[in-house]
């Protein structure tokens, strides 16, 4: 098997086999059509329909409020951007928690609308919905440590796994959702030496975001990747200044319009 950024079309097997090689996985959140189809030029592996679409570009002030419309939609924009990487769909707080049925219903939503595999967060109290959904032909992708549509029972954004019992349910979880299915696992704000031994322990790669360099790839919200948000975390790395760029547009296009220099005979039509 060739190496990753070889790939024509990025799929399940091919992720197993970077695992295995130790090749490191890259993705990034995409919500809309025309960020997509930038990231998967530039080779980025698994593009992520986030529930983070909430905080990074709907204004809510977290996960909570995001409906499967809405991740729906944005997984319609993203599939359409899309040629490499493989779409994953997050479902969104209130879509599967309650039963397997339920979280099959949702993802199959998620399905229909182009996302070629799903999200969604909790270890062992997941594992049936993990299950379900595997064998019906759904890839998921767990999620553990910081998971934030738990906020208000972790009492905030909190790194997860810093006390010996949660490290060790981190641990159980981990093995809980491989065991049940789950193709990937991400891994939010744990601390670098737990993430480390859990993607040792594990066969299926791990997805690091504020989890340290020891997991099998890497994740981060493309706004705060980008320079496009007003507050970002501590450990997600500003790579450009969009914001800053989009900002200097709008005003030089304001300016144009203002001193009457646009539209200028080069972009109006001749009588
Ligand atoms: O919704 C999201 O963007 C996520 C990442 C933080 C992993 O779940």
């Amino acid at each position: 098997m060739t190496g990753l950024q070889d790939v024509k079309k990025i799929r399940l097997q091919h992720l197993a086999a970077a695992k295995r090689a130790g090749e490191k996985i890259t993705m990034l959140t995409a919500y809309d059509r025309p960020t997509a189809a930038i990231f998967d030029a530039a080779g980025t592996d698994l593009l992520l329909v986030g529930d983070s679409m909430g905080n990074a570009v709907l204004g809510y002030a977290n996960t909570l409020p995001v409906s499967l419309d809405d991740c729906a939609r944005a997984t319609r924009a993203v599939a359409a951007g899309a040629k490499r990487a493989l779409v994953v769909s997050d479902l969104p707080f209130g879509s599967y928690e309650a039963s397997p049925e339920r979280c099959f219903d949702s993802a199959a939503v998620l399905m229909k609308a182009g996302a070629e595999a799903v999200k969604f967060e909790g270890g062992a109290r997941v594992a049936p919905q993990i299950a379900l959904l595997s064998g019906a032909g759904i890839p998921v992708m767990a999620h553990l440590g910081f998971t934030p549509q738990s906020v208000n029972t972790l009492g905030g954004n909190r790194v997860q796994g810093r006390d010996a019992a949660s490290a060790a349910l981190l641990r159980q979880d981990a093995l809980a959702v491989q065991a049940a299915g789950a193709f990937a696992l991400v891994l939010e704000l744990v601390p670098t030496g737990l993430a480390a031994e859990i993607t040792a322990n594990l066969a299926i790669p791990t997805i690091g975001i504020g989890a340290g360099p020891g997991t099998d790839g890497q994740v981060l919200v493309w706004t705060d990747m980008a320079g496009m948000s007003d507050w970002a975390p501590s450990f997600a790395k500003r790579f450009g200044e969009v914001g800053a760029a989009l900002r200097s547009a709008a005003s030089a296009y304001g300016q144009a319009v203002r001193d009457g220099a646009y539209p200028d005979q080069d972009h109006s039509f001749p009588d």
